[in-house]
């Protein structure tokens, strides 16, 4: 029979025992989650009830492996994205909640959002977050997932599946194969590639550099526009006229980015902060 521990005890083993890796917050966030994916316990049970007693294996089983800075959202196999609950593996970037607000630009754009025919494509697509995301959203477009990593659009696909969406899922490397199997013209892309520069991993927190795709994260020091460059020289001829590129970047490199996208003609380019008012979105028309 699986033995017991009392919520009070089992909210103080987490404090205690994930205290040098998490601040606080995050990790009474991390209790809560598991107390409800695990046992159905709501916040509210929690408050009123410090004393029931419940089942502890599957618990000690996670905090050890949170212990060893592995991310909830592995271990219990999902992470939420807007009003989805997406299926990651360590194959998969966990979506942030700043994507979700690049989701919501997209979303926000009357310019696009009452177009009947809309086409977008979102190259490098993990989990599928941002492709699902826009597809749940906006039924009626046509959207385009791309991404190298063939593991990774199995996931995408099953997230698809879950909520029973139609996208066209594409495996190409954007770095290097040729264009033939994308659409050859679009209203929107959006992307938010690698743009992590390798020497800035030493200040990320070990659950990303150790558990996440380092090819999700990070480009070469020598080289950080890499994707964007390709992006923004491929949007140059598949993007229709007054077409859009939104991306999610790093705010070091947005003069730089600025600078490609002039060479490339584009027009109206801004910035947007994020909720934590750190400048994270770009936004260009063809
Ligand atoms: C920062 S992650 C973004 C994932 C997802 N779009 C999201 O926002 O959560 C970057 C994605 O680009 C993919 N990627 C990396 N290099 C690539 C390449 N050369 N061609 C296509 N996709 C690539 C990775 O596999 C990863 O899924």
């Amino acid at each position: 029979m699986d033995s017991k521990i009392t919520i009070k005890d089992f909210k103080n083993l987490t404090c205690s025992e994930l205290n040098s890796i998490y601040p606080l917050n995050e990790i009474l966030s991390i209790y809560s989650i598991l107390l409800e994916q695990r046992l159905n316990i709501s916040k509210v049970e929690v408050a009123l009830y410090p004393e029931k007693e419940i089942p502890s294996y599957q618990l000690l089983e996670d905090l050890k492996r949170l212990k060893k800075a592995e991310p909830i959202q592995y271990i219990l196999g999902v992470a939420p994205f807007r009003n989805l609950e997406l299926k990651v593996t360590p194959d998969t970037l966990i979506p942030r909640p700043e994507t979700e607000e690049l989701v919501e630009l997209i979303l926000q754009d009357s310019a696009l959002n009452k177009k009947d025919n809309l086409q977008i494509l979102d190259i490098g697509t993990g989990s599928g977050a941002i492709a699902i995301a826009l597809k749940k959203e906006l039924p009626v477009a046509d959207l385009y997932a791309t991404d190298f990593s063939i593991q990774a659009l199995q996931v995408a696909k099953a997230n698809a599946e879950k909520y029973n969406l139609n996208i066209h899922w594409i495996h190409h490397d954007i770095l290097k194969d040729p264009l033939e199997v994308f659409p050859q013209s679009v209203d929107v892309i959006v992307s938010n590639p690698p743009y992590i520069p390798e020497s800035n991993a030493p200040l990320l927190h070990p659950n990303v550099t150790q558990y996440e795709p380092q090819s999700a994260l990070f480009v070469p020091d020598h080289d950080p526009l890499l994707f964007y460059k390709r992006i923004i020289k491929i949007g140059s001829t598949i993007l229709k006229p007054n077409g859009k590129l939104f991306f999610e970047t790093f705010e070091e490199l947005q003069d730089s980015i600025v600078q490609v996208l002039r060479v490339f003609n584009y027009k109206d380019f801004h910035f947007l902060k994020d909720l934590n008012e750190k400048p994270r979105f770009l936004i260009a028309s063809k």
